[in-house]
């Protein structure tokens, strides 16, 4: 089995097993660190059931908007479900490795709990780099440091047994390579947080 095909698997049911009162409360404090403004454009990868996009439409406001993709269509479909009231959404099925959303076309880009799960990264991180406007961020998190994430993903399945956060030497290699600027990694008990930027136009 692929991970698209686990995913699609996993998402009948996935909030029942993942979306938890702890999780919750965890999102409530994780995304005003993101400092997202009213009236951004704002990318959520690898969206799942959409957990993240009511806190993200908080946050940018009814001037805003939250694209969300993922690249499985049974995630897909719950999230358009859940979030078919919310305004100033689009939730769209794609890979975010080939991705052609154009070029600048987001404020920031937000991949939670899903880039441990990317095949391959450096191609993702140049796509998300196109697609962000100069001094763009980039947000990588997860509700877990990546040593925990190591532990779950073994625990959950064998088909995401493999799947981790590089080092932090390597992550930040990784995404220095792939054109950002500003990196900041904090990886500790119960929260994974990187955040960097794209370059603002000389
Ligand atoms: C562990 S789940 C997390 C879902 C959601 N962010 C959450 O926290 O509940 C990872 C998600 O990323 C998606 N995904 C994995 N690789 C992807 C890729 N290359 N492009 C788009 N989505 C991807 C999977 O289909 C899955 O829904």
């Amino acid at each position: 089995m692929n991970a698209k095909d686990y995913f699609d698997n996993a998402a009948e049911t996935w909030d029942s097993k993942f979306q938890n009162p702890r999780l919750l409360s965890f999102l409530e404090k994780l995304v005003p660190q993101f400092d997202l403004k009213q009236g951004q454009q704002v990318l959520d990868v690898g969206t799942g059931t959409g957990v993240l996009i009511p806190y993200l439409i908080k946050a940018v406001g009814p001037s805003g908007s939250v694209t969300a993709i993922d690249f499985s269509e049974k995630m897909v479909q719950k999230c358009k479900t859940k979030c078919a009231h919310l305004k100033n959404v689009n939730i769209t099925v794609g890979n975010i490795e080939d991705a052609a959303f154009p070029a600048e076309s987001f404020d920031a880009v937000i991949c939670f709990g899903v880039f441990p799960h990317l095949e391959n990264k450096r191609k993702a991180l140049r796509n998300i780099n196109r697609m962000l406007k100069p001094d763009g961020e980039l947000v990588i998190a997860h509700a877990l440091s990546s040593e925990e994430l190591k532990a779950h993903h073994k625990k959950v399945s064998d088909h995401v047994a493999h799947a981790a956060m590089p080092d932090k030497a390597e992550m930040t290699q990784l995404i220095e390579q792939t054109g950002f600027v500003e990196i900041r990694i904090r990886d500790e008990p119960g929260c994974y947080l990187c955040i960097a930027h794209k370059p603002s136009k000389a």
